[in-house]
């Protein structure tokens, strides 16, 4: 089998090498406690930000070569494109075909509308590892354990926030992964924090 930590640590700094390792334990756990592939899991955490320390030359000229649009929205933040471009180097470069781990990579910073459980995990482990640090997070970790959506939600609202105040472009598919998951869960979340 690969060895994707050797992997990491050749394309990652420090910082983003020990949150990957840190993703992927916490998805590995969540993966455990809702029945999810966890070897996936962990390796779909562990990879899920290979394109992020990328410079936005790199990162131009792989899109261009994996054929990975860059979005209005991207264009606006770049940060977005971090995403899609590490599903695409991943399957392009490590030949990882399977379309649950891409997705999840592929997602893991926006969500999106229907977000499978694999998704969900990674996108959720990405924010709940334990360096990862901002007002809220220990809501979000409580909840990722008792309650995956409400979890979902009051991450999407974290981020909703973030970039509201930042005067940021927002990505469409995270506020169609909050309505998405709201719509069927409002009633449940009355009572909570949210
Ligand atoms: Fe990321
Ligand atoms: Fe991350």
């Amino acid at each position: 089998m690969t060895d994707y930590h050797a992997l990491i640590r050749q394309r990652l700094n420090e910082k983003r090498r020990v949150h990957s390792e840190n993703t992927a334990a916490e998805a590995e756990k969540l993966a455990k406690r809702y029945g999810c592939d966890e070897q996936k899991a962990y390796t779909a955490g562990l990879l899920h930000d290979i394109a992020k320390c990328l410079s936005q030359d790199e990162a131009s000229a792989l899109a261009a070569k994996y054929g990975v649009a860059i979005d209005e929205y991207a264009q606006n933040n770049p940060e977005l494109i971090h995403g899609p471009l590490g599903a695409a180097i991943v399957q392009n470069e490590l030949k990882i075909r399977d379309e649950e781990i891409l997705d999840a990579i592929r997602y893991h910073t926006t969500g999106r509308r229907g977000m499978s459980l694999m998704e969900k995990i990674i996108y959720l482990a990405d924010v709940i590892e334990p360096t990862n640090v901002f007002e809220g997070v220990e809501d979000i970790r409580r909840m990722a354990y008792e309650d995956l959506d409400g979890a979902i939600v009051l991450s999407a609202i974290n981020t909703l926030d973030f970039v509201l105040k930042r005067r940021l472009v927002i990505h469409p598919d995270t506020v169609d992964a909050y309505n998405d998951i709201m719509i069927i869960k409002r009633r449940n979340l009355i009572g909570t924090k949210v």
